[in-house]
This record gives C-alpha cells, structure tokens and sequence, in this order.
C-alpha cells in the first residue's frame, strides 16, 4: 500500500492542473466521528469510489473500532482503504468532515444543537491545528450554517474552503416531490431550496426550471400547495427523527455528492452553506464548487418576496451568530 504522504502528493498534482484525472484520485479524507451520519457518509464515499482513503475518528473509540470493522467488510467492492485514526491524521487530510456533534431530539430545532455543537467543533479545531493550509473543510453537523461561520473564523483557513452540505440535502428533497408530480426524472428539475438549513429557509419558486422552462409554467402551483410543499420539505428531517431517531442515507449521499465535486473539481453548482458578504454570515444559496472549496457565488434572480425571505434568515442567523462574538 503507497503511503499516505505519497496519495496526498500525487492529490496537489491533481489539483495543480485543474483536469480532472483519468484515475480516481490518491485523495486523503478524514471524517470526524463515526455515529450515525459520519459512519453512513463513509459508506456512501466508499460504494462511490470517491477516495482512496477514509479515516473514522470519534471520541467513542469502541463504537469507531466496531464502525471501522463493520465498514471494512464493504470495501471489497470498491478497494477503497478505511481505519480508525486520529486528529493528528486528519491534519493530512484534503478533505475533513466534520459530523460530530448532538444531533435533535424530536420536536427540537437545529438551533437548539448550537451551544453544544459549538464547544464541540471548537475542541475540534484547536486540535487541528497546524491545518493543511490547504485543505477543505466540510461541516455537515447542526446548526450547519452557524457552525460553517464559526469553522471559518476558527479555522484559519480561507473563508472559500470552508462549507457546509446547507440545503442541498432540503434542494433534493424539494426535487423529489416536484420531480414525482410531473413524473419526470429529478435531475430534469432546477429548484432551490435556500437560507437556512432549518426553520428559516425558504424555496426560490420564481427561478425554478424544468429543463429551461419555469417550473410554474408546467406546473401551475397554487400558493396553498407551493406553501404545502416547501413545509413538506422542512419537515421531513422531522417526520424520520420522530420515528427512527436520526436521518443518515440522504445527507450521507449528499456528502459524498459534494466530495466529489471537490475531488473531480466539476464546478458544478450545488445550494451550498457558504459566505455572505451581505450579511457576514453563512447560508445557502448556489455556488460553484471545486477543488478549491466555494469558487463563487452564483447569482439568482430572486423576487422581491423570496429576498425577503432569504434576507430574514440571515437576520435570524445572525442574532445567533452575534451571542457568541465574543468566543470567537
Ligand atoms: N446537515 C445535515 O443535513 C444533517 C443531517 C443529519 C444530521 N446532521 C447532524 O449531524 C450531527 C451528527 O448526527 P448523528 O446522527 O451522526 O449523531 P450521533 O450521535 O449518531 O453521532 C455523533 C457522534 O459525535 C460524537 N460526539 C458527540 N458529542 C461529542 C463531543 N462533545 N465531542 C466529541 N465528539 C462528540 C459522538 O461520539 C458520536 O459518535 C448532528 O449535529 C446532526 O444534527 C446534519
């Protein structure tokens, strides 16, 4: 087996030449803790084929060593190598995931999540500390637009390689339903979910396209059932916590759906948490995603209503932004 220094190198050369390689890249990828979403986010990059490498580190080593063994009887399909590390590791990493952290009990908020996550990832990237200048960093845990803000001041690292997965798991739920009431496939749908990854987001219906066509020309929603929709779509974390506790499959493939952007440097566009000159905090709208993290904003022509709403979120984001000033 090559060693790591020597997949990290040939994974600079990859991004050096900005092509996207013929191979699967030597890249090096950390994701922090192995509860429910980090285990499910190591075994979608792994049936992906995404990475040649995956290290699980959590504070529960127990249940990290039994996630390890438990994956590493799924790589015989796909070759990639996993183990249990440590953050000393993950200072190697390309890519670090961070998925640590409380996850909400049913009825709670995200926001809820803040204080706790917030000591969490804190402890977190003190201890990563020399960082790789550059590396990318991926905040999947809660509140994930509050959490990304503080990542980005924590870190050190530039404000563009750190991002959070934000409402592109919400963007694909959206998909779904709208994709099932015209019975046409989901990837023919352009349609954002944006804001807040939780209470405050909000759907961008005027720029919604099916394939060109405005989403509202082919499907003439009332505002009733566009209302019924996007509250469907908010909800359903809610609806699957209530009963089996947690969510997983969907933000685990949405992970490895951003990895790989990262990865194979596609540019595609993707409702991703990422900075907001407008309101110095983080929240999603679409941005071009590569090798090097959040290479731009992309613009959308949001109505008056929907900047509205999108402007509220970042207040409401920005209040609990402001609470911890002082800590950061
Ligand atoms: N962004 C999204 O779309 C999305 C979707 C689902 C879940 N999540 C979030 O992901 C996070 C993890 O959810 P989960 O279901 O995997 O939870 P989990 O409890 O199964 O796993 C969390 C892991 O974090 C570790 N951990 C907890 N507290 C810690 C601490 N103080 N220090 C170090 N490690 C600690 C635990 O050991 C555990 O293994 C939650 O914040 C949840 O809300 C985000």
């Amino acid at each position: 087996m090559p060693s790591l220094a020597l997949l990290v190198d040939l994974f600079i050369s990859t991004r050096a030449t900005h092509s996207p390689p013929s191979t699967p890249p030597y890249c090096y990828l950390e994701n922090l803790r192995a509860g429910s979403v980090g285990s499910a986010v190591a075994y979608s990059l792994l049936l992906r084929q995404v990475v040649a490498d995956i290290v699980l580190i959590d504070i529960n080593h127990d249940l990290c060593r039994a996630q390890v063994q438990d994956l590493s009887d799924a790589t015989f399909l796909s070759n990639v190598r996993i183990r249990q590390g440590t953050l000393e590791d993950a200072q190697k990493a390309d890519i670090i995931i961070i998925t640590a952290g409380a996850k909400q009990k049913p009825g709670d908020t995200r926001l809820a999540l803040v204080d706790r996550n917030f000591k969490v990832l804190k402890s977190i990237l003190q201890s990563l500390q020399p960082i790789r200048s550059d590396a990318i960093l991926l905040i999947v845990a809660n509140p994930v637009d509050i959490l990304t803000l503080f990542a980005q001041r924590l870190s050190g690292l530039p404000k563009g390689q750190v991002l959070g997965s934000g409402t592109l798991l919400d963007s694909i739920r959206l998909t779904r339903i709208l994709a099932s009431k015209l019975k046409v496939a989901d990837t023919s749908i352009h349609a954002f979910v944006i804001g807040e990854h939780g209470d405050s987001q909000s759907v961008a219906w005027s720029t919604a396209t099916v394939h060109g066509t405005p989403l509202l020309k082919v499907l003439p929603l009332t505002e009733a059932e566009r209302d019924e929709i996007a509250t469907t779509t908010k909800k359903k974390a809610e609806a699957i916590i209530k009963v089996k506790g947690f969510t997983s499959y969907g933000v685990a493939a949405v992970t490895a759906r951003i990895c790989e952007a990262i990865i194979f440097d596609h540019r595609q566009v993707l409702p991703l948490s990422h900075w907001q000159k407008e309101w110095d905090c983080c929240l999603s709208l679409p941005a071009v995603l590569g090798r090097d993290g959040i290479i731009s904003s992309f613009p959308l022509s949001l109505n008056e209503s929907e900047q509205a709403f999108l402007s509220s979120s970042a207040q409401s984001l920005k209040k609990v932004i402001a609470e911890y000033a002082e800590e950061l």
